[in-house]
């Protein structure tokens, strides 16, 4: 995250489900934002998931990939659905994602939690106990049992079927993704806390020992450690006592759902992964909800904060998203709400008029 990525182009992926009405809103304020700011930037689209399955027959296809490979940054909807369940494993839609995830090398995935106050209410936690949360998972996201290899499912002499995969970290995975951790501690409050299950398995005593190591170069940030069924449980009992938590693949992707449900809304919370050199993909943290997909109903809130978080990370450009944020936060001031954030007394809004109110907002 050291060198500044030259490229202003973008390329965005709408993908399946809601993804393609809440990059519309998305779209919207990056036009507006692009135009007040003179950013420069230019983006086009491209296909990834099930929307490129029914295309091209793959999830990833090589004219996406070649595209986000030349890219300054990636911007992502959601992909999958029931449509594409059925179909063989290796080509559904996930595959795409955890596909691109890997070919642009993508380990740090960070999933700020943070709890509007305006949404204390829509928590399904006590108020007291989010209000001010604010929180930043980083997910180690191109290795552990996602990609380990060996993996499959295969047939025992019994006949019987046996399914297995490979949790598996180089030292060199683990010091790149600590030391990810422990500089975006220093920008906050400087207190690391590692997720592991070091009791019981080898490959995150290693992590353990590792991040214990990489801590030795940051004598400013304070790290403890704590094994992932506990911090679970106190990210539901106490979850203001994290600053940063950082963890592998498997248990960043459970923790940062729960993590988001603190918030009141997974719809509110957007990512970011980014590689070596500060590109990055942008997403947002939920999925592509097929159950609500083409009603008008989805919250584009996450998608909108995704490209705050590309002009920050990738392109430097902190006014600009700040100033994306603070549109947000004056929407939410002005009551507006989408159906998975309402509470009693606000106005309900479907996703155009929700991103519309963001664009207005935009100074
Ligand atoms: C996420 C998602 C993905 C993951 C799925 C869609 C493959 O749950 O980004 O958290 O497991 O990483
Ligand atoms: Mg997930």
């Amino acid at each position: 995250m050291q060198q500044q990525n030259q490229t202003r182009h973008i390329v965005i992926l709408p993908g399946d489900g809601i993804g393609p009405e809440i990059m519309a809103q998305a779209e919207a304020v990056l036009n507006r934002v692009n135009e007040q700011h003179r950013l420069g930037l230019s983006w086009e689209h491209q296909l990834l998931g099930g929307a490129a399955i029914d295309a091209t027959g793959k999830p990833l296809p090589e004219q996406t990939l070649a595209a986000a490979q030349k890219a300054g940054a990636v911007l992502l909807g959601a992909v999958g659905g029931p449509r594409w369940d059925q179909i063989e494993r290796s080509i559904r839609p996930e595959r795409g994602l955890l596909a691109i995830r890997s070919a642009l090398g993508l380990f740090a995935n960070l999933r700020p939690a943070i709890l509007y106050p305006q949404l204390a209410e829509a928590s399904t936690l006590r108020p007291e106990v989010v209000s001010g949360l604010d929180l930043l998972i980083v997910r180690e996201l191109t290795g552990g049992i996602y990609f380990g290899q060996p993996r499959g499912v295969r047939v025992l002499e019994s006949g019987e079927r046996e399914g297995f995969n490979t949790d598996v970290y180089r030292e060199s995975e683990i010091r790149r993704i600590a030391r990810v951790a422990f500089d975006l501690a220093r920008l906050r409050n400087r207190r690391v806390l590692s997720v592991d299950k070091a009791n019981v398995l080898e490959v995150t005593e290693l992590w353990r020992e590792i991040v214990t190591d990489e801590a030795k170069n940051y004598p400013d940030v304070t790290l403890s450690h704590m094994y992932v069924d506990n911090a679970a449980m106190q990210l539901v009992r106490a979850p203001k006592q994290f600053d940063v938590l950082v963890t592998g693949n498997l248990f960043g992707d459970i923790l940062s759902d729960e993590a988001a449900m603190l918030t009141g809304s997974i719809g509110m919370l957007p990512s970011a992964s980014l590689d070596a050199t500060g590109k990055g993909l942008y997403e947002p943290c939920h999925g592509s909800a097929p159950d609500i997909a083409g009603q008008d109903k989805a919250n584009p809130l996450a998608t909108i904060l995704s490209v705050a978080m590309m002009l920050r990370y990738t392109f430097k450009e902190d006014l600009a998203a700040q100033s994306i944020e603070n549109a947000v936060a004056k929407v939410l001031d002005a009551g507006l709400r989408t159906a998975d954030i309402a509470s009693a007394g606000t106005k309900l809004a479907g996703t155009k008029v929700m991103g519309q109110a963001v664009v207005d907002a935009l100074a």
